[in-house]
C-alpha cells in the first residue's frame, strides 16, 4: 500500500503514470462517460485549514468515480479536541477506503499514515502541496510546456516552492527560484532536491533576483506571500516581498509564449498583478480544474497499488 505525502516518495515513472491516468479519466468525463472505478468506496477528508479547490475537487472526484467523500473539519471531529492522531487514524481507516488530510505539520501526516490501514493523501501541509503539483504539471502537459521546461518560481519559499523543487528534481527539468532574503526554502528540502537532481539531470538555481529567474523561462509561477497560518506576519511580509510581484514587466522577460501558473487563491496587486492573472498567458483556471482530474488519477492509482 502506498501513501501520497510528498513527491519525494515517487519515481518519475509513477508521477507520469498517475498523470496519464488522470488525463485518460478526464477524456472520459468530457465525453460524458463515467466509469465508477471506485464504486462503493469512501474518502475521508480531514481539514485543519480552509479550502475551496481541494475540498471541491476531492469530493466531486470521488463522486464521479462512484464513491463518496466525507468532509471532516477538525473543529467538528475529536482530533481538534485532542484525540490522538494515532487513534483517529485507526478509527477512520477502519471505516473508510482512503484519507485526505490538510494540516500544518508534515509529521502529523506521517504519524497518521503509520497507523492508517488505507492510503493517506497530503492535501497540503506547511511543508508540501503535492496534489497541486500534479495539476500544475498536467496543465503544462496539455499546453505543450512539459518538454524541457524552464520554470521560474517567484516569491515565498513555502510548501508550493518545496513541491516544485521535488517535481523538478524527480522529472529532471530546470527550476529557478527567486525568494526575498530570509524567506528562502527549507535547506533540508533544497539538499534533497539537489541530491535527487544528480540522478535526474534537473537544473536547480536558487537566488534572490526575480528578473534573472524569469529571463527566458517557459513557465512563470508564484504563490501567496502569506500562507495559511501566517496571517499575523502579513504587514512584515508585504514589506519584505517588495519587488517580487509578477507583473507585466516581469512576464515580458520570459519567453513570448510562456505561461503563468498560480495554485490560487491569488491576491491581486500583491504577489501578481491583475493584468497577468487575467491575461492571455495565464492558465490559472485550467490549472484549478485539473485538480479534479489529476486527483482522480491519483486516487485510482492508489487503489490499484493496495
Ligand atoms: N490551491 C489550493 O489548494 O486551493 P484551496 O486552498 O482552495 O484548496
Ligand atoms: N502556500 C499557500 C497555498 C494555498 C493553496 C498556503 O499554504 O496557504
Amino acid at each position: 500500500m502506498r501513501h501520497f505525502l510528498t513527491l519525494k516518495d515517487y519515481t518519475k515513472e509513477e508521477i507520469l503514470e498517475i498523470l496519464e491516468l488522470g488525463l485518460k479519466i478526464k477524456k472520459e468525463v468530457k465525453a460524458k462517460e463515467l466509469n465508477p472505478r471506485l464504486a462503493g468506496q469512501t474518502l475521508a477528508m480531514i481539514f485543519e485549514k480552509s479550502s475551496t479547490r481541494t475540498r471541491v475537487s476531492f469530493e466531486v472526484g470521488m463522486y464521479q468515480l462512484g464513491g463518496h467523500a466525507l468532509f471532516l473539519s477538525n473543529r467538528d471531529i475529536h482530533l481538534g479536541r485532542g484525540e490522538p492522531v494515532k487513534d483517529t487514524a485507526r478509527v477512520i481507516s477502519s471505516m473508510c477506503d482512503m484519507v485526505m488530510i490538510r494540516t500544518y505539520e508534515q509529521a502529523m501526516l506521517e504519524e497518521f499514515s503509520r497507523y492508517s490501514k488505507v492510503p493517506v493523501i497530503n492535501g497540503l501541509s506547511d511543508s508540501y502541496h503535492p496534489v497541486q503539483l500534479l495539476a500544475d504539471f498536467m496543465t503544462m502537459m496539455e499546453h505543450g510546456k512539459d518538454v524541457n521546461p524552464i520554470v521560474a518560481y517567484i516569491g515565498d519559499g513555502n510548501n508550493m516552492t518545496h513541491s516544485w523543487l521535488m517535481l523538478a528534481a524527480k522529472l529532471g527539468f530546470e527550476l529557478r527560484i527567486a525568494t526575498p532574503k530570509g524567506y528562502e526554502c527549507d535547506p533540508a528540502v533544497i539538499a534533497d532536491a539537489l541530491y535527487l537532481s544528480e540522478q535526474s539531470g534537473a537544473k536547480i538555481i536558487i537566488g534572490n533576483d526575480p528578473k534573472s529567474a524569469v529571463l527566458g523561462a517557459s513557465v512563470v509561477t508564484t504563490d501567496t506571500w502569506i500562507s495559511m497560518g501566517q496571517e499575523e506576519e502579513k504587514a512584515q511580509r508585504i514589506r519584505a516581498f517588495e519587488g517580487y510581484i509578477v507583473d507585466e514587466a516581469l512576464m515580458a522577460l520570459a519567453l513570448k509564449d510562456a505561461v503563468f501558473l498560480h495554485c490560487l487563491p491569488a491576491y491581486r496587486g500583491v504577489e501578481v498583478s491583475e493584468a497577468v492573472l487575467e491575461g492571455e498567458q495565464s492558465l490559472i483556471f485550467d490549472e484549478a480544474e485539473n485538480r479534479l482530474h489529476a486527483q482522480k488519477g491519483l486516487m485510482v492509482w492508489l487503489d490499484k497499488h493496495r
